[in-house]
């Protein structure tokens, strides 16, 4: 397993426009498949910061290239692909600024965008459309929190909250790498379908709200290794109650709100490393693409919606009854 290093600066590129007709260094998608993601509900409820709308929501989307303007190299018309989260972090440090599809410009709840080559990446042969479409945020943010962030190792123990589309692809990824997996979901009826995705051991959080307990007992008093942390107000704390000495946090999600307390001391007594996530570069995607080709992992899709569906699959997504992703499938 390879750790990335932060290395160049990203670079600022353009993305959709109604025309679909690619300009130089641009490529045009026909779009088969998109995903959602918390962020996109957030977004549409207005719970996202200052954002400039309307937007075309969606950061995911999948489909096939159907032109390509002057000058293009990285793509050929007929690959499928994939959009990047980022547009503007393809290699090295994240830039300062991001250009999110769906978010700062236009994103894939469309039938065809025009993307620059460099804000595209190839999908592994072994997936659909709608199993790539559910790849440009979430995987991309557990692969970093795991791979770049924390380069997990063998027998390492990992903490995952929920089963949402973030902790399912941690939870694929961890079990490829060999890691020990502890998951919390507040639903029984969740936690046994679960079970047989290979999580190692799972917390009822109603039943146990006090779970950092039960955590470091499972892990002989010391604690896991490393959190892929997306609850945000109400988990934070305790999760660094349940990460050992020298322990890493990886810090990405609000689910329970974004103002935390916590205890400073208990955080450098320990010496735990926090470390913000903001997905990932279309290096990290790539790298993701060759491990899910390499050990043929799939994505877990509970629910499938057609193009005109879209705002059921948003109820549906505010709703919690789901596990791993909700897609879109645009030809259905
Ligand atoms: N920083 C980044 O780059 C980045 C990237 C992707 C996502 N995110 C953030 O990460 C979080 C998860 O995103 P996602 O798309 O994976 O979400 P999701 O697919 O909607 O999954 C959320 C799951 O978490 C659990 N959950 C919901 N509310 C909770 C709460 N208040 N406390 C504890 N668990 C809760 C539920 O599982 P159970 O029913 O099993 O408990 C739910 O199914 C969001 O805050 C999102 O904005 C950040």
């Amino acid at each position: 397993m390879e750790c990335f290093e932060i290395t160049a600066p990203g670079s600022l590129v353009r993305t959709s426009r109604p025309d679909p007709k690619p300009g130089p260094g641009e490529v045009a998608i026909r779009l088969a498949a998109a995903s959602l993601n918390y962020r996109d509900l957030m977004i549409k409820n207005g719970k996202y910061g200052n954002m400039r709308l309307p937007v075309i929501p969606l950061s995911d989307g999948a489909g096939q290239v159907v032109a390509t303007g002057e000058g293009v190299s990285r793509v050929l018309v007929g690959d499928r692909v994939a959009g990047i989260f980022n547009q503007a972090w393809t290699q090295g440090a994240p830039p300062v600024h991001a250009r999110a599809l769906g978010g700062d410009m236009d994103g894939m709840l469309a039938h065809m965008v025009v993307l620059p080559e460099t804000g595209v990446v190839r999908l592994p042969d072994s997936l659909s459309f709608e199993e790539g479409a559910t790849l440009p945020c979430a995987a991309v943010t557990a692969w970093n929190a795991l791979f770049v962030s924390a380069c997990l190792k063998p027998g390492e123990t990992v903490l995952l909250i929920g089963t949402g589309g973030v902790s399912l692809f941690a939870l694929q990824f961890a079990k490829m790498a060999g890691a020990r997996v502890i998951l919390l979901s507040r639903s029984r009826e969740k936690i046994d379908i679960i079970r047989s995705l290979g999580v190692d051991h799972a917390i009822d959080t109603t039943q146990n709200p006090q779970w950092e307990g039960e955590v470091l007992e499972l892990t002989g008093g010391r604690g896991v290794d490393h959190v892929v942390e997306v609850g945000g107000a109400d988990t934070l704390p305790r999760s660094l109650a349940a990460t050992r000495h020298q322990g890493h946090v990886a810090v990405i999600g609000v689910l329970s709100g974004g103002e935390v307390r916590f205890p400073v001391f208990s955080l450098l007594a320990r010496q735990i490393r926090l470390s913000g996530i903001y997905v990932g570069s279309r290096e990290h995607f790539e790298a993701m693409n060759a491990a899910i080709s390499e050990n043929a992992l799939h994505p877990h899709i509970s629910r499938v919606f057609p193009f005109a569906e879209a705002p059921l699959a948003f109820r549906t997504m505010e709703s919690g009854d789901f596990i791993g992703k909700i897609v879109l499938s645009f030809d259905r």
